[in-house]
């Protein structure tokens, strides 16, 4: 897989150096360029922004930078053989990044980053590029960063791991949490290693049982029971018929039941008597 990023700050993208995407590099399974907007500059102040149209405060940036850095990185990428380039453009006002997508963009064979700063990028560069390739606007959370560049090292370390071969094990990551498709998206459950006791603190006994099925019933209750605390939303969003005779009996625990309403296996949804809180 090909990634350009266009950024003003070069050396933000440093991390792509280290780690998981450091090696899938030095393996060969990333083409990694990284690009200095300024590079795309003519005058002596090296400009990107101006002032919003219509007022406002902040600025916006130019529409010629982002227009000739983007032809040349397209020219350099099809001229190495590249094709199908997809536009990743990094924003809060982007549909939000999933594992979904990871998986998706991790198809694909060319993706173009274009973290932008201020108030974002002229919207007809953007206009532009859709009409040659797809866009996908993407926002990592319900938070303002200061800039795309955090945003560009998430995405980047999320579909760099699904690249076949740089993660050990390919199966593990049909076991991920929020894996596409799976009928039950649960947090994971807390995990332990040695030594058995630390500070007085012992690890439980069923994890020494040496009982298989024990074990993955125990790490199935934690992962209910976690997910309940942190993300009820996605027990709401469970498949019914995802949940055995014992999930039910966890969550009856935690104060969950079956929507009455929904006949004839609801959704789960948080008992109003508020058992279990
Ligand atoms: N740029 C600024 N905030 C962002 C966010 N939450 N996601 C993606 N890009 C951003």
């Amino acid at each position: 897989m090909r990634l350009d990023v266009v950024t003003i700050f070069p050396e933000y993208l440093e991390p792509l150096n280290v780690s998981l995407v450091g090696k899938a590099r030095a393996r060969g399974q990333l083409n990694v360029h990284v690009h200095d907007l300024r590079s795309w500059t003519y005058d002596r102040h090296n400009t990107v922004d101006d002032t919003p149209y219509g007022g406002g405060p902040g600025m916006v940036m130019k529409t010629e930078p982002w227009g000739d850095a983007l032809d040349s990185v397209l020219a350099d990428g099809y001229e190495s053989g590249s094709r199908a380039p997809a536009l990743i453009v990094p924003t809060p006002s982007g549909r939000p990044f999933t594992q979904e997508l990871a998986v998706e963009l991790s198809e694909r064979p060319w993706l173009i980053f274009t973290p932008a700063r201020y108030e974002g990028i002229d919207r007809r560069v953007i206009d532009e590029y859709a009409t040659r390739m797809p866009v996908y606007e993407v926002s990592i959370g319900d938070y303002v960063l200061a800039g795309g560049e955090a945003a560009v090292l998430v995405v980047t370390e999320a579909v760099a791991r699904l690249l076949p071969g740089v993660l050990g094990n390919a199966e593990s990551h049909r076991d991920d949490s929020f894996a596409p498709g799976a009928m039950t998206n649960l947090l994971e459950g807390p995990v332990y290693t040695k030594p058995p006791l630390w500070r007085g603190r012992d690890i439980p006994d069923v994890l020494l049982s040496g009982h298989h099925g024990k074990i993955a019933r125990w790490r199935r209750d934690e992962a209910l029971r976690r997910t309940a605390a942190h993300r009820p939303d996605l027990i709401e969003r469970c498949e019914p018929k995802a949940f055995d005779k014992k999930d039910r009996e966890m969550l009856s625990i935690l104060g969950w039941a079956p929507d009455p309403e929904g006949e004839p296996h609801g959704r789960f949804w948080r008992r109003p008597d508020g058992v279990g809180e």
